[in-house]
């Protein structure tokens, strides 16, 4: 063999190499193609009809005929004008018109032929909850104008309920462990795959008239009625889960008000400690009492009002907290949450969110923040005058500005007073999204309700190949690339040539 002969061989070699890896791509290529086809985008939508305002939810993932499902992601979210369903008792017909602003956004968003395909779900919360309470017939047919708007629309409506206490905090806790990918995770291969080391969330949801926390227990729940059991992907889980009714952000401004009015004798001009000094607020005694979740005292003249002034007392504030939040023991000591009901120990990572995020977030403690710069903070928040902090935060509403300091004082006497966060405090962040998606139960809801998470976990697995079959089609390309290697060097060694 000539001496020029050996760069020849080594650019045909090359040549070859460069030719076979190309192929392989394409080919890898082509086959995700056709791996992919079947799969299509699909659509679900949720509103959640809280106590102060109503929010859909417009989520997307890709499904196929299997129900091997991708990620579930939110695409958008809607705000629906005005305030909750349940505040509709004089008008059912408008809570159903108040939503065809937001109807008629997701219809603009999903592909029409996607549309009577896509399931529609109404759910309400402590809300409506205590509106059924009061009344149920009102709040049957709140709910039935809500559907007949939503029938009206060409999607697949699945219903209109109002959810238990349970529900909201499971569905939340499922939403939390799905977005963190903590019961299976999709890797970039396309594969699922259980994570190591279950890092397992807990979840803490403050509402307006409710607040939920739902974690897995180190130990077996003591009190099987307050767990849930889950088989997710083949795997089982205990949830402790409790909902706190009237525990809510606006049901606590409510009864610092009530019991404000009802220590303050006769008179209508009453000092708030947790209003800024320079802030007035006047309403009637109905307005303070029209709710099942503060006690009506005997002979109330409803058409009263009374003026709260505020005196930006944080000391006295916090201790006022302790007046509203019943942190009575309970049968299970020491292993009791609020209001004499059973929690077994926090156990874990928290993420707080809702209206946990949005005090948090105002104070710029959010995501985390050591408890001495918490506490600073809320006590210098509390302490400032109404003008100065107008001055700081002109944009935002007075109704909103006014309540921050009285639910950061509620949220740190809930946390650690009541539901036993002190000594785990660094374990909680206060985040309202994960992955660009909104935490709340609504995820969590649609996900069960449209059988999204398999229990078990064969189905969750099958059919993603293709990082197999690429590997094999490598191989054989491969092995052809070495077979036509060994020809052309038999070829060059040929004497005769
Ligand atoms: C799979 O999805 C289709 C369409 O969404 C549905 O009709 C079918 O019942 C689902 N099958 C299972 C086993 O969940
Ligand atoms: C409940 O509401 C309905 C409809 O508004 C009304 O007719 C009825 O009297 C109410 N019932 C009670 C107990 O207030
Ligand atoms: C606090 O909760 C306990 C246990 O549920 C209950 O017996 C008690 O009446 C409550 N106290 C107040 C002031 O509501
Ligand atoms: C999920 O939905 C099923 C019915 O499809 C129901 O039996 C189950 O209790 C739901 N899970 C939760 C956590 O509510």
């Amino acid at each position: 063999m000539g001496v020029q002969m050996k760069p020849l061989m080594l650019g045909a070699a090359f040549a070859a190499v460069s030719c076979t890896t190309i192929i392989a791509l394409i080919l890898s290529l082509a086959n995700h193609q056709t791996l992919d086809q079947p799969y299509s985008t699909q659509y679900g939508i949720v509103f959640d009809a809280g106590s102060t305002h109503t929010t859909l939810f417009l989520y997307q993932w890709l499904g196929s005929k299997e129900n091997n499902t991708g990620i579930v992601s939110q695409s958008q979210s809607c705000d629906v004008d005005g305030d909750g369903i349940s505040s509709y008792v004089q008008n059912p017909p408008g809570a159903g018109e108040s939503l065809k602003k937001c109807l008629d956004f997701a219809k603009s968003s999903i592909p029409s032929g996607k549309q009577r395909a896509t399931p529609v779900y109404i759910g309400a919360t402590a809300g409506m909850r205590l509106l059924s309470l009061q009344n149920q017939s009102q709040a049957d047919i709140i709910l039935a104008e809500v559907a007949k708007t939503i029938r009206s629309y060409p999607f697949d409506f699945r219903g209109a309920r109002i959810l238990t206490g349970m529900e909201e905090g499971a569905y939340g806790w499922i939403t939390v462990n799905y977005l963190f990918e903590s019961f299976i995770k999709h890797t970039f291969e396309g594969k699922w795959v259980h994570p190591k080391a279950g890092r397992i969330l807990g979840a803490l949801d403050l509402g307006g008239a409710s607040t939920q926390i739902s974690f897995s227990p180190k130990d077996p729940v003591r009190v099987p009625e307050s767990a849930f059991n889950l088989q997710l992907y083949g795997y089982k889980y205990e949830v402790y889960t409790h909902s706190y009714q009237c525990y809510g952000k606006d049901q606590a401004m409510k009864k610092l008000q009530a019991w404000l009015h009802k220590n303050a004798g006769a008179s209508s001009v009453v000092n708030h400690p947790c209003y800024h000094q320079g802030y007035n607020f006047t309403l009637t005694l109905a307005e303070i009492y029209n709710s099942p979740c503060v006690v009506t005292p005997n002979n109330l003249n409803s058409t009263a009002k009374i003026t709260f002034l505020g005196i930006s007392n944080s000391s006295l504030c916090l201790s006022l907290m302790e007046k509203i939040v019943n942190l009575t023991n309970c049968t299970f000591s020491p292993d009791c949450g609020i209001d004499g009901v059973y929690q077994p120990p926090v156990n874990g990572e928290f993420f707080a969110f809702s209206a946990y995020f949005y005090t948090f977030n105002f104070l710029g403690l959010a995501p985390k923040a050591p408890l001495n710069l918490v506490l600073s903070t809320i006590d210098s928040h509390c302490n400032k005058t109404w003008k100065t902090l107008v001055a700081q935060n002109p944009s935002i509403k007075a109704k909103y500005l006014r309540d921050y300091c009285a639910s950061a004082h509620y949220i740190m006497t809930i946390l650690l007073k009541g539901l036993k966060f002190s000594n785990i405090w660094d374990q909680i962040s206060f985040e309202e999204k994960v992955a660009d998606t909104d935490v709340g139960w609504t995820l969590g809801y649609m996900l069960n309700l449209t059988n999204l998470i398999p229990s078990e976990r064969s189905r969750a697995i099958t059919g993603v190949t293709h990082s197999q079959w690429a590997a094999q089609t490598f191989f054989i390309v491969c092995a052809l690339f070495l077979s036509l290697l060994i020809i052309i060097i038999l070829f060059l060694h040929d004497p005769k040539h």
